[in-house]
């Protein structure tokens, strides 16, 4: 375990604490139940990503027949939050498989984690509904959420997860607090996140105004319910890269929320392959990294450098780890932070090791356009993406967002 942890953990592998902790916190948000993932928790063995899988999946389908047999006219809300707690552990079941792409369990826990979080959201006191934008090149899978049935113009935040996260988790990381403050929400997923990735086989591409533009022009043809002036982008994780690009871009937002801030992806990529192989994909010797990067692969590497490596391949679809290293380079806001002109908030996690010191050269960057808040440890909200923290994480986000809207009808 490691000793600089600040919290009590789940499993001897950092890794897999965060992978626990993760579906643990979507608890606070109608998304898990924790006793259930403690029970996942123990069955699982550090580094063993078959265990990690098996014991979500087992507690899966459990939850998900017993939410079956919950009658739902009494209380659609029993049903419903069962069904939702199926789906995130369907979710966690997925989450280490994608190192062998052709893993039948990566459409069919799929499958069933969107099934099952379907079932939740026809329960919901203001049904959301499914939507889909088209774009020339791609469509995005998007989920339309009011907070109740009027028809009134309201604030909308248009919100999207980062690497490895689902469309899904976010109506429990951000969404639902969202609907409390009586904002809309649209979640979505773009090219190289899970939906996009399966069905219509995109890895990650790093324009992300050509998915966020399709969604604000969505929004705005909402003209009964969407207030245009009003138009928040909020970004997780890499997301945090992805919402300021996009934002370089698209003028029509009011404001914009990395959580965290993220300067220069592929640097952090590039330090996890360290100095000496990055020289060797410096020389072009493609054959030779992706032989010495296999290493990073086998069962007894760090499960960090290994997940985080498998979920790259899959994500930004190629098989050869010299192509990632190389692809992940375009992701860097150096050429375009000065472009955007929206105020931006920009999360600085303490304890995320991998982006440290990123979020200051954002924030840095964007002038003063640019509000870097720190996430302290002591302050129980260090954690990448304040992850274990969402009921503080949303209120600091959202009570931010609420000032900007403020300060702009002040203006008026
Ligand atoms: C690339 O590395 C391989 C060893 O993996 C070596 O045989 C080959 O000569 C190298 N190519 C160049 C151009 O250095
Ligand atoms: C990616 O980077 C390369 C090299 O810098 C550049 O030519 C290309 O246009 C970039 N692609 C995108 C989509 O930004
Ligand atoms: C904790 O210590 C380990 C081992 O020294 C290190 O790899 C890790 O990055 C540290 N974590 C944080 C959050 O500083």
């Amino acid at each position: 375990m490691a000793d600089n942890a600040t919290m009590l953990q789940l499993n001897a592998d950092p890794n897999f604490h965060f992978g626990l902790l993760r579906p643990m916190a979507l608890s606070v948000y109608d998304g898990a139940d924790i006793s259930e993932v403690l029970m996942a928790a123990r069955d699982i063995v550090p580094g063993d990503f078959e265990s990690f899988a098996g014991a979500f999946a087992s507690i899966a389908n459990r939850v998900y027949e017993r939410a079956k047999g919950i009658l739902s006219k009494k209380f659609p809300v029993s049903a419903r939050t069962a069904f939702f707690s199926a789906a995130t552990y369907f979710r966690s079941a997925d989450f280490y498989l994608h190192g062998n792409p052709g893993d039948p369990r990566i459409m069919d826990f799929w499958a069933k984690q969107t099934d099952a979080f379907d079932r939740g959201l026809a329960l919901l006191e203001t049904p959301a509904r499914r939507v889909t934008v088209k774009t020339s090149d791609f469509d995005i899978p998007g989920i339309w959420m009011r907070p109740d049935d009027q028809v009134k113009r309201r604030p909308t935040i248009i919100m999207g997860n980062g690497y490895d996260g689902a469309q899904e988790e976010m109506y429990h990381v951000f969404g639902l607090a969202a609907l409390e403050r009586g904002y809309n929400v649209l979640t979505y997923e773009g090219p190289g996140q899970p939906t996009v990735r399966r069905h219509q086989e995109l890895g990650f591409i790093p324009d992300w105004e050509r998915v966020v533009t399709p969604l604000v022009d969505h929004v705005l043809e909402m003209t009964d319910h969407v207030d245009a002036d009003a138009i928040g982008l909020l970004g997780l994780s890499f997301g945090g890269y992805q919402a300021p690009r996009a934002a370089a871009f698209e003028h029509r937002l009011a404001a914009v929320m990395a959580i965290d801030g993220v300067w220069d992806f592929g640097d952090m990529i590039h330090r996890s392959f360290g100095p000496e192989l990055m020289a060797i994909h410096a020389a072009g010797n493609k054959t030779r990294f992706d032989e010495i990067a296999q290493k990073f692969l086998q069962p007894s590497a760090p499960t960090d450098l290994r997940w985080g490596l498998e979920q790259g391949m899959w994500s930004f679809k190629t098989r050869s780890p010299f192509d990632f290293a190389t692809l992940v380079s375009n992701y860097t806001l150096a050429e375009v932070a000065h472009l955007v002109r929206t105020p931006t908030f920009v999360g600085d996690a303490e304890g995320d090791a991998q982006f440290k010191g990123q979020p200051p050269l954002l924030a840095a960057a964007l002038g003063r356009w640019g509000h870097l808040h720190a996430f302290k440890n002591d302050d129980a909200i260090g954690t990448h993406s304040g992850i274990g923290a969402l009921k503080q994480q949303s209120a600091v986000v959202l009570d931010w967002f609420q000032g900007i809207l403020d300060a702009k009808q002040r203006r008026k």
